[in-house]
């Protein structure tokens, strides 16, 4: 199974891949998570990542598509889960050819849907953990110690761009950039939308009724 998950910063996406993995047993391809341990690796790659990510840009399509496409190639054939890529329709448009010339193509596109005020509030809570990546919020998921991983004992850190000034430009970005993403894929293929509004469980229940519909239709 071949998926994009698509949404606003701070929709849910990485909340929801990792239920999603392990339930349909997918390799989670998150562009964000491999941007930061590129940074984190002081590569060159996360080096010219840097500026666009801490202003709430995006990374040029060209570096990104190179990124995306490596990593997709060396997926299981069990199939792959898209967090965060593509993120323009010069990236699907990119996608689509480097899937092609395998004889592949996506099979759905999940498009978490959410109002902006909404995920401007969780960004700005969420904590994650810099050793095992996991991700908390100050209210809506706290770890059991506060400001302590579950996981390992690590404290747990800010994003850098979960700022209130960058994520306003996140999701400017996400409007002008991202959602025409959601016609290009209805005009290609299988798009469902999901309501995710509701509580990390509500949401991932919507998404697995209907992933398991679709696997079994
Ligand atoms: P990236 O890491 O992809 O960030 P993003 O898309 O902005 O998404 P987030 O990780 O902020 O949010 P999410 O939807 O995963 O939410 P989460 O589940 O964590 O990208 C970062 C940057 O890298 C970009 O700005 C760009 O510069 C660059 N980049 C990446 N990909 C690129 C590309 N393809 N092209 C160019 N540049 C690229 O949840 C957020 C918080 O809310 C958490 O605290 C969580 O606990 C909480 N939460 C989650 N769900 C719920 C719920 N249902 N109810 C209440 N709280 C919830």
């Amino acid at each position: 199974m071949r998926i994009v998950l698509l949404g606003a910063p701070g929709a849910g996406k990485g909340t929801q891949c990792k239920n999603i993995v392990v339930q349909y047993g997918l390799l989670h391809l998150s562009s964000g998570d491999i941007l930061r341990q590129e940074r984190a690796a002081g590569t060159e790659l996360g080096e010219k990542a840097q500026s666009y990510m801490d202003s709430g840009g995006l990374v040029p399509d060209e570096i990104i598509i190179e990124m995306m496409t490596g990593a997709i190639n060396k997926a299981p054939d069990a199939g792959f889960l898209l967090d965060g890529f593509p993120r323009t329709v010069n990236q699907a448009v990119g996608l689509d050819k480097s899937l092609a010339a395998n004889e592949m193509t996506i099979d759905f596109v999940l498009n978490l849907q959410v109002d902006d005020d909404v995920v401007a509030k969780r960004i700005t809570g969420r904590r994650s953990c810099p050793e095992c990546g996991a991700v908390y919020h100050i209210k809506n998921l706290r770890p059991k110690a506060e400001g302590i991983c579950d996981n390992d004992g690590v404290e747990l850190v800010q994003r850098p761009d979960d700022t209130p000034d960058v994520v306003a430009n996140r999701l400017k970005t996400y409007h002008q950039q991202t959602e025409p993403l959601v016609d290009y894929y209805r005009n290609n293929g299988a798009v469902y939308d999901f309501d995710a509004d509701g509580t990390p469980d509500e949401v991932r229940g919507s998404i697995f009724e209907k992933l398991d519909a679709l696997v079994k239709a």
